[in-house]
């Protein structure tokens, strides 16, 4: 395979730019035409196509977000739009793709591969960690990196305040920040939408606490578990202390890649443009045991992410 093109898809991650440029440099190295493709699947249906070379990468290893940009593009569920993308790709040559994207990244590659024969290597990168395949995606540890900076932040206020801080966390219906982010955070409660929790039992907590000289209380919650508000009104009630909320939101999503990401984006990207050299079959590439692994895309969707019970157990535990 002499020519291929990288698209960005879905939420934005950081490590995205350096898993570009791995792929970029990576391809170059391998005499291969490389191609970028902006906005993601919006982008290669409207054949907003460009030819990349060494320096397109330069400066970027560092940089949060997508120089390819990206997009949500609901339409590609449409046979007729991934036509469309089809016809990009031919218009230019273009015989192998990598996406670097999430789930929905994939269900869109899948149909690619599936429809029309498309070889497409996929790279996991969003911040959700909601893959079931994959131990990691690509901008997950800078995420939860940046969620206990806010922590660390909000601790100070909250304790002299003597206050209850809930802090919301994206993950969309996946509760690994929340969770990782907790559990390093030292936060007292992680209210995650893969296990129950009862209101009462944690107002009753925080209030016990308070009468043992624990004066502030840190409740981080996946954005896909409960309504912030409605949940610090509730514990406000029947607490009697005072609840604060804050909607980290997009915060999480920005940022210059750790290390982690940007070794991870550099094993990911590295790994996808061997695979398309060798015309090996269309897969998504992730680590398991820190080991790189493929897998069809046909597995990627079958199981949901089996949520770390053990973990949350520690979370709970080391709280007390
Ligand atoms: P992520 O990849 O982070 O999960 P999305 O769910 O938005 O983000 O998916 C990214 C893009 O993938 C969507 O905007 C759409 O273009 C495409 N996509 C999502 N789901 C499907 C699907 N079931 N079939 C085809 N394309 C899809
Ligand atoms: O998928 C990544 C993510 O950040 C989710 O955690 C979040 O729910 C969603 O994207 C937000 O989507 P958008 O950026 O389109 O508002």
């Amino acid at each position: 395979m002499d020519r291929i093109a990288v698209l960005t898809s879905g939420g934005d991650a950081p490590g995205m730019n350096a898993c570009i440029r791995a792929v970029v440099r990576t391809a170059l190295n391998n005499k291969m035409d490389i191609y970028g493709v902006e906005r993601g699947y919006a982008g290669l249906v409207n054949g907003e196509i460009t030819r990349l070379g060494t320096r397109s990468v330069s400066d970027m290893i560092h940089k949060g977000g997508t120089f390819l940009k990206t997009a949500r593009c609901p339409e590609f569920k449409d046979i007729e739009v991934q036509r469309k993308a089809v016809e990009s790709l031919s218009a230019y040559g273009i015989e192998g793709l990598v996406v670097i994207g999430g789930d929905g990244t994939f269900r869109g590659a899948k149909d690619l591969v599936d429809n029309f024969g498309i070889k497409v290597v996929g790279i996991p990168g969003t911040i959700d960690n909601d893959l079931s395949y994959t131990d990691y995606t690509v901008g997950f540890d800078t995420a939860v990196n940046t969620v206990l900076w806010a922590i660390n932040n909000l601790r100070d206020t909250m304790h002299s305040h003597d206050r209850v801080c809930l802090l919301e966390v994206m993950g969309r219906h996946c509760g690994d920040i929340a969770l990782y982010a907790g559990v390093a955070g030292g936060a007292e409660y992680v209210l995650v939408p893969e296990i129950p929790y009862d209101l009462d039992e944690i107002s009753s907590k925080i209030k016990k606490s308070y009468l043992r000289g624990k004066t502030s209380n840190m409740i981080i919650l996946a954005e896909g578990a409960g309504n912030r508000d409605e949940i610090a009104s509730y514990i406000h009630q029947k607490s009697g202390m005072g609840v604060k909320v804050t909607n980290f939101g997009y915060i999480q999503r920005g940022g210059s890649p750790n290390m982690q990401d940007r070794i991870l984006a550099a094993k990911f990207g590295y790994k996808a443009v061997e695979l398309l050299r060798d015309d090996a079959e269309s897969c998504a590439i992730g680590i398991i045991d820190n080991k790189i692994k493929t897998v069809p895309f046909s597995d990627v969707s079958k199981r949901k992410r089996e949520f770390d019970k053990d973990l949350y157990e520690i979370a709970h535990v080391l709280s007390l």
